[in-house]
């Protein structure tokens, strides 16, 4: 089984539990607030360890106590921290609103993950079966990695949504991203289907879009889709659902696995990761995703 490399942010996510959000203007009193570790790239990393992927990160954290956390959650994840690097900028950090329907609002604060650049004397490992990066950190590193990772399947997690540079599209194999970061991209509002149908054809690239209770879409730019329906959940927190998503797609990609299937452990992933509070504390273990229901 080859191993995934993850390229991507780390944030100390402060989050704020709400009745509901604040309109503009509107000041409103939280019913609790908390912190978990966060951050696109090392959510997806714990994810894809947890889904029992050999997981290596590259990611740019702060000489500061939040860096320390970090690392020991990699350590106890068993996830491969060498090429982590440390910075003059603070870690990261986001800070989430959370309603009672488990929806979110999250702002980050990039710090340390905005200086993300290819580790000094990096040799690209031959093993790589899967390259995972999103846009929390420079486009402009993930591509020089990508493209050192001929071999590899290279998936670029579209979120925050944000235009791709042509040189980074130029060396990604796949694209995944939710239906509302796929309609910021496409410029229209449209199915899900749809959208990632229109995306595979304009990108010329296999595009996922992920559509929570509705599942997820997959287009290859030939016109094929295939989807898949998660299991119905209880929604607390839909924080890190689409990190659940990303990490098992890629640890289930490193097998040998077909693509149906693939597709519906990651939505299992997903909707599994809706039912607990916090990025982290709810990504799944791969018992729990292969279970009935998961599988
Ligand atoms: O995908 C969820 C993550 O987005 C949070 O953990 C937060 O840090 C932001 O990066």
């Amino acid at each position: 089984m080859g191993g995934i490399l993850v390229i991507g942010s780390y944030n100390l996510d402060t989050v704020l539990r709400l009745e509901r959000f604040p309109a503009p203007g509107e000041t409103l009193t939280a019913l609790g607030i908390a912190a978990f570790h966060g951050g696109k790239g090392s959510n997806q990393a714990v994810a894809a360890a947890r889904a029992r992927g050999r997981v290596a990160l590259i990611a740019t954290i702060g000489d500061d106590a939040s860096g320390q956390a970090a690392h020991a959650l990699w350590a106890a994840e068993g996830i491969d921290a060498q090429a982590v690097q440390t910075t003059q900028a603070p870690t990261g950090a986001a800070t989430i609103l959370l309603d009672a329907a488990g929806e979110n609002q999250i702002i980050i604060i990039p710090g340390a993950n905005a200086e993300l650049a290819v580790p000094p004397g990096f040799t690209p490992p031959t093993d790589i079966a899967v390259a995972l990066a999103q846009l929390e950190t420079p486009q402009a590193a993930t591509a020089a990695l990508f493209r050192a990772l001929p071999q590899s399947r290279r998936i670029l997690n579209v979120a925050p949504a944000a235009p791709i540079m042509p040189e980074l599209l130029a060396v990604t194999d796949m694209l995944v991203l939710n239906e509302t970061e796929a309609a910021i991209l496409a410029q229209r509002e449209a199915e899900p289907a749809a959208l990632a149908l229109a995306l595979a054809a304009e990108t010329m690239r296999e595009v996922i879009v992920t559509a929570g209770a509705a599942g997820a879409f997959w287009a290859r730019p030939d016109g094929v889709v295939i989807d898949a329906t998660p299991p119905r959940v209880v929604v607390a927190d839909t924080t890190g659902a689409g990190d659940a998503f990303l990490g098992a797609f890629a640890a289930f990609s490193a097998e040998a696995y077909t693509p149906e299937k693939t597709l519906r452990l990651a939505v299992a992933a997903g909707a599994l990761a809706c039912t607990r509070h916090g990025a982290v504390p709810s990504l799944p273990y791969r018992a729990a995703i292969l279970a009935p229901g998961g599988e």
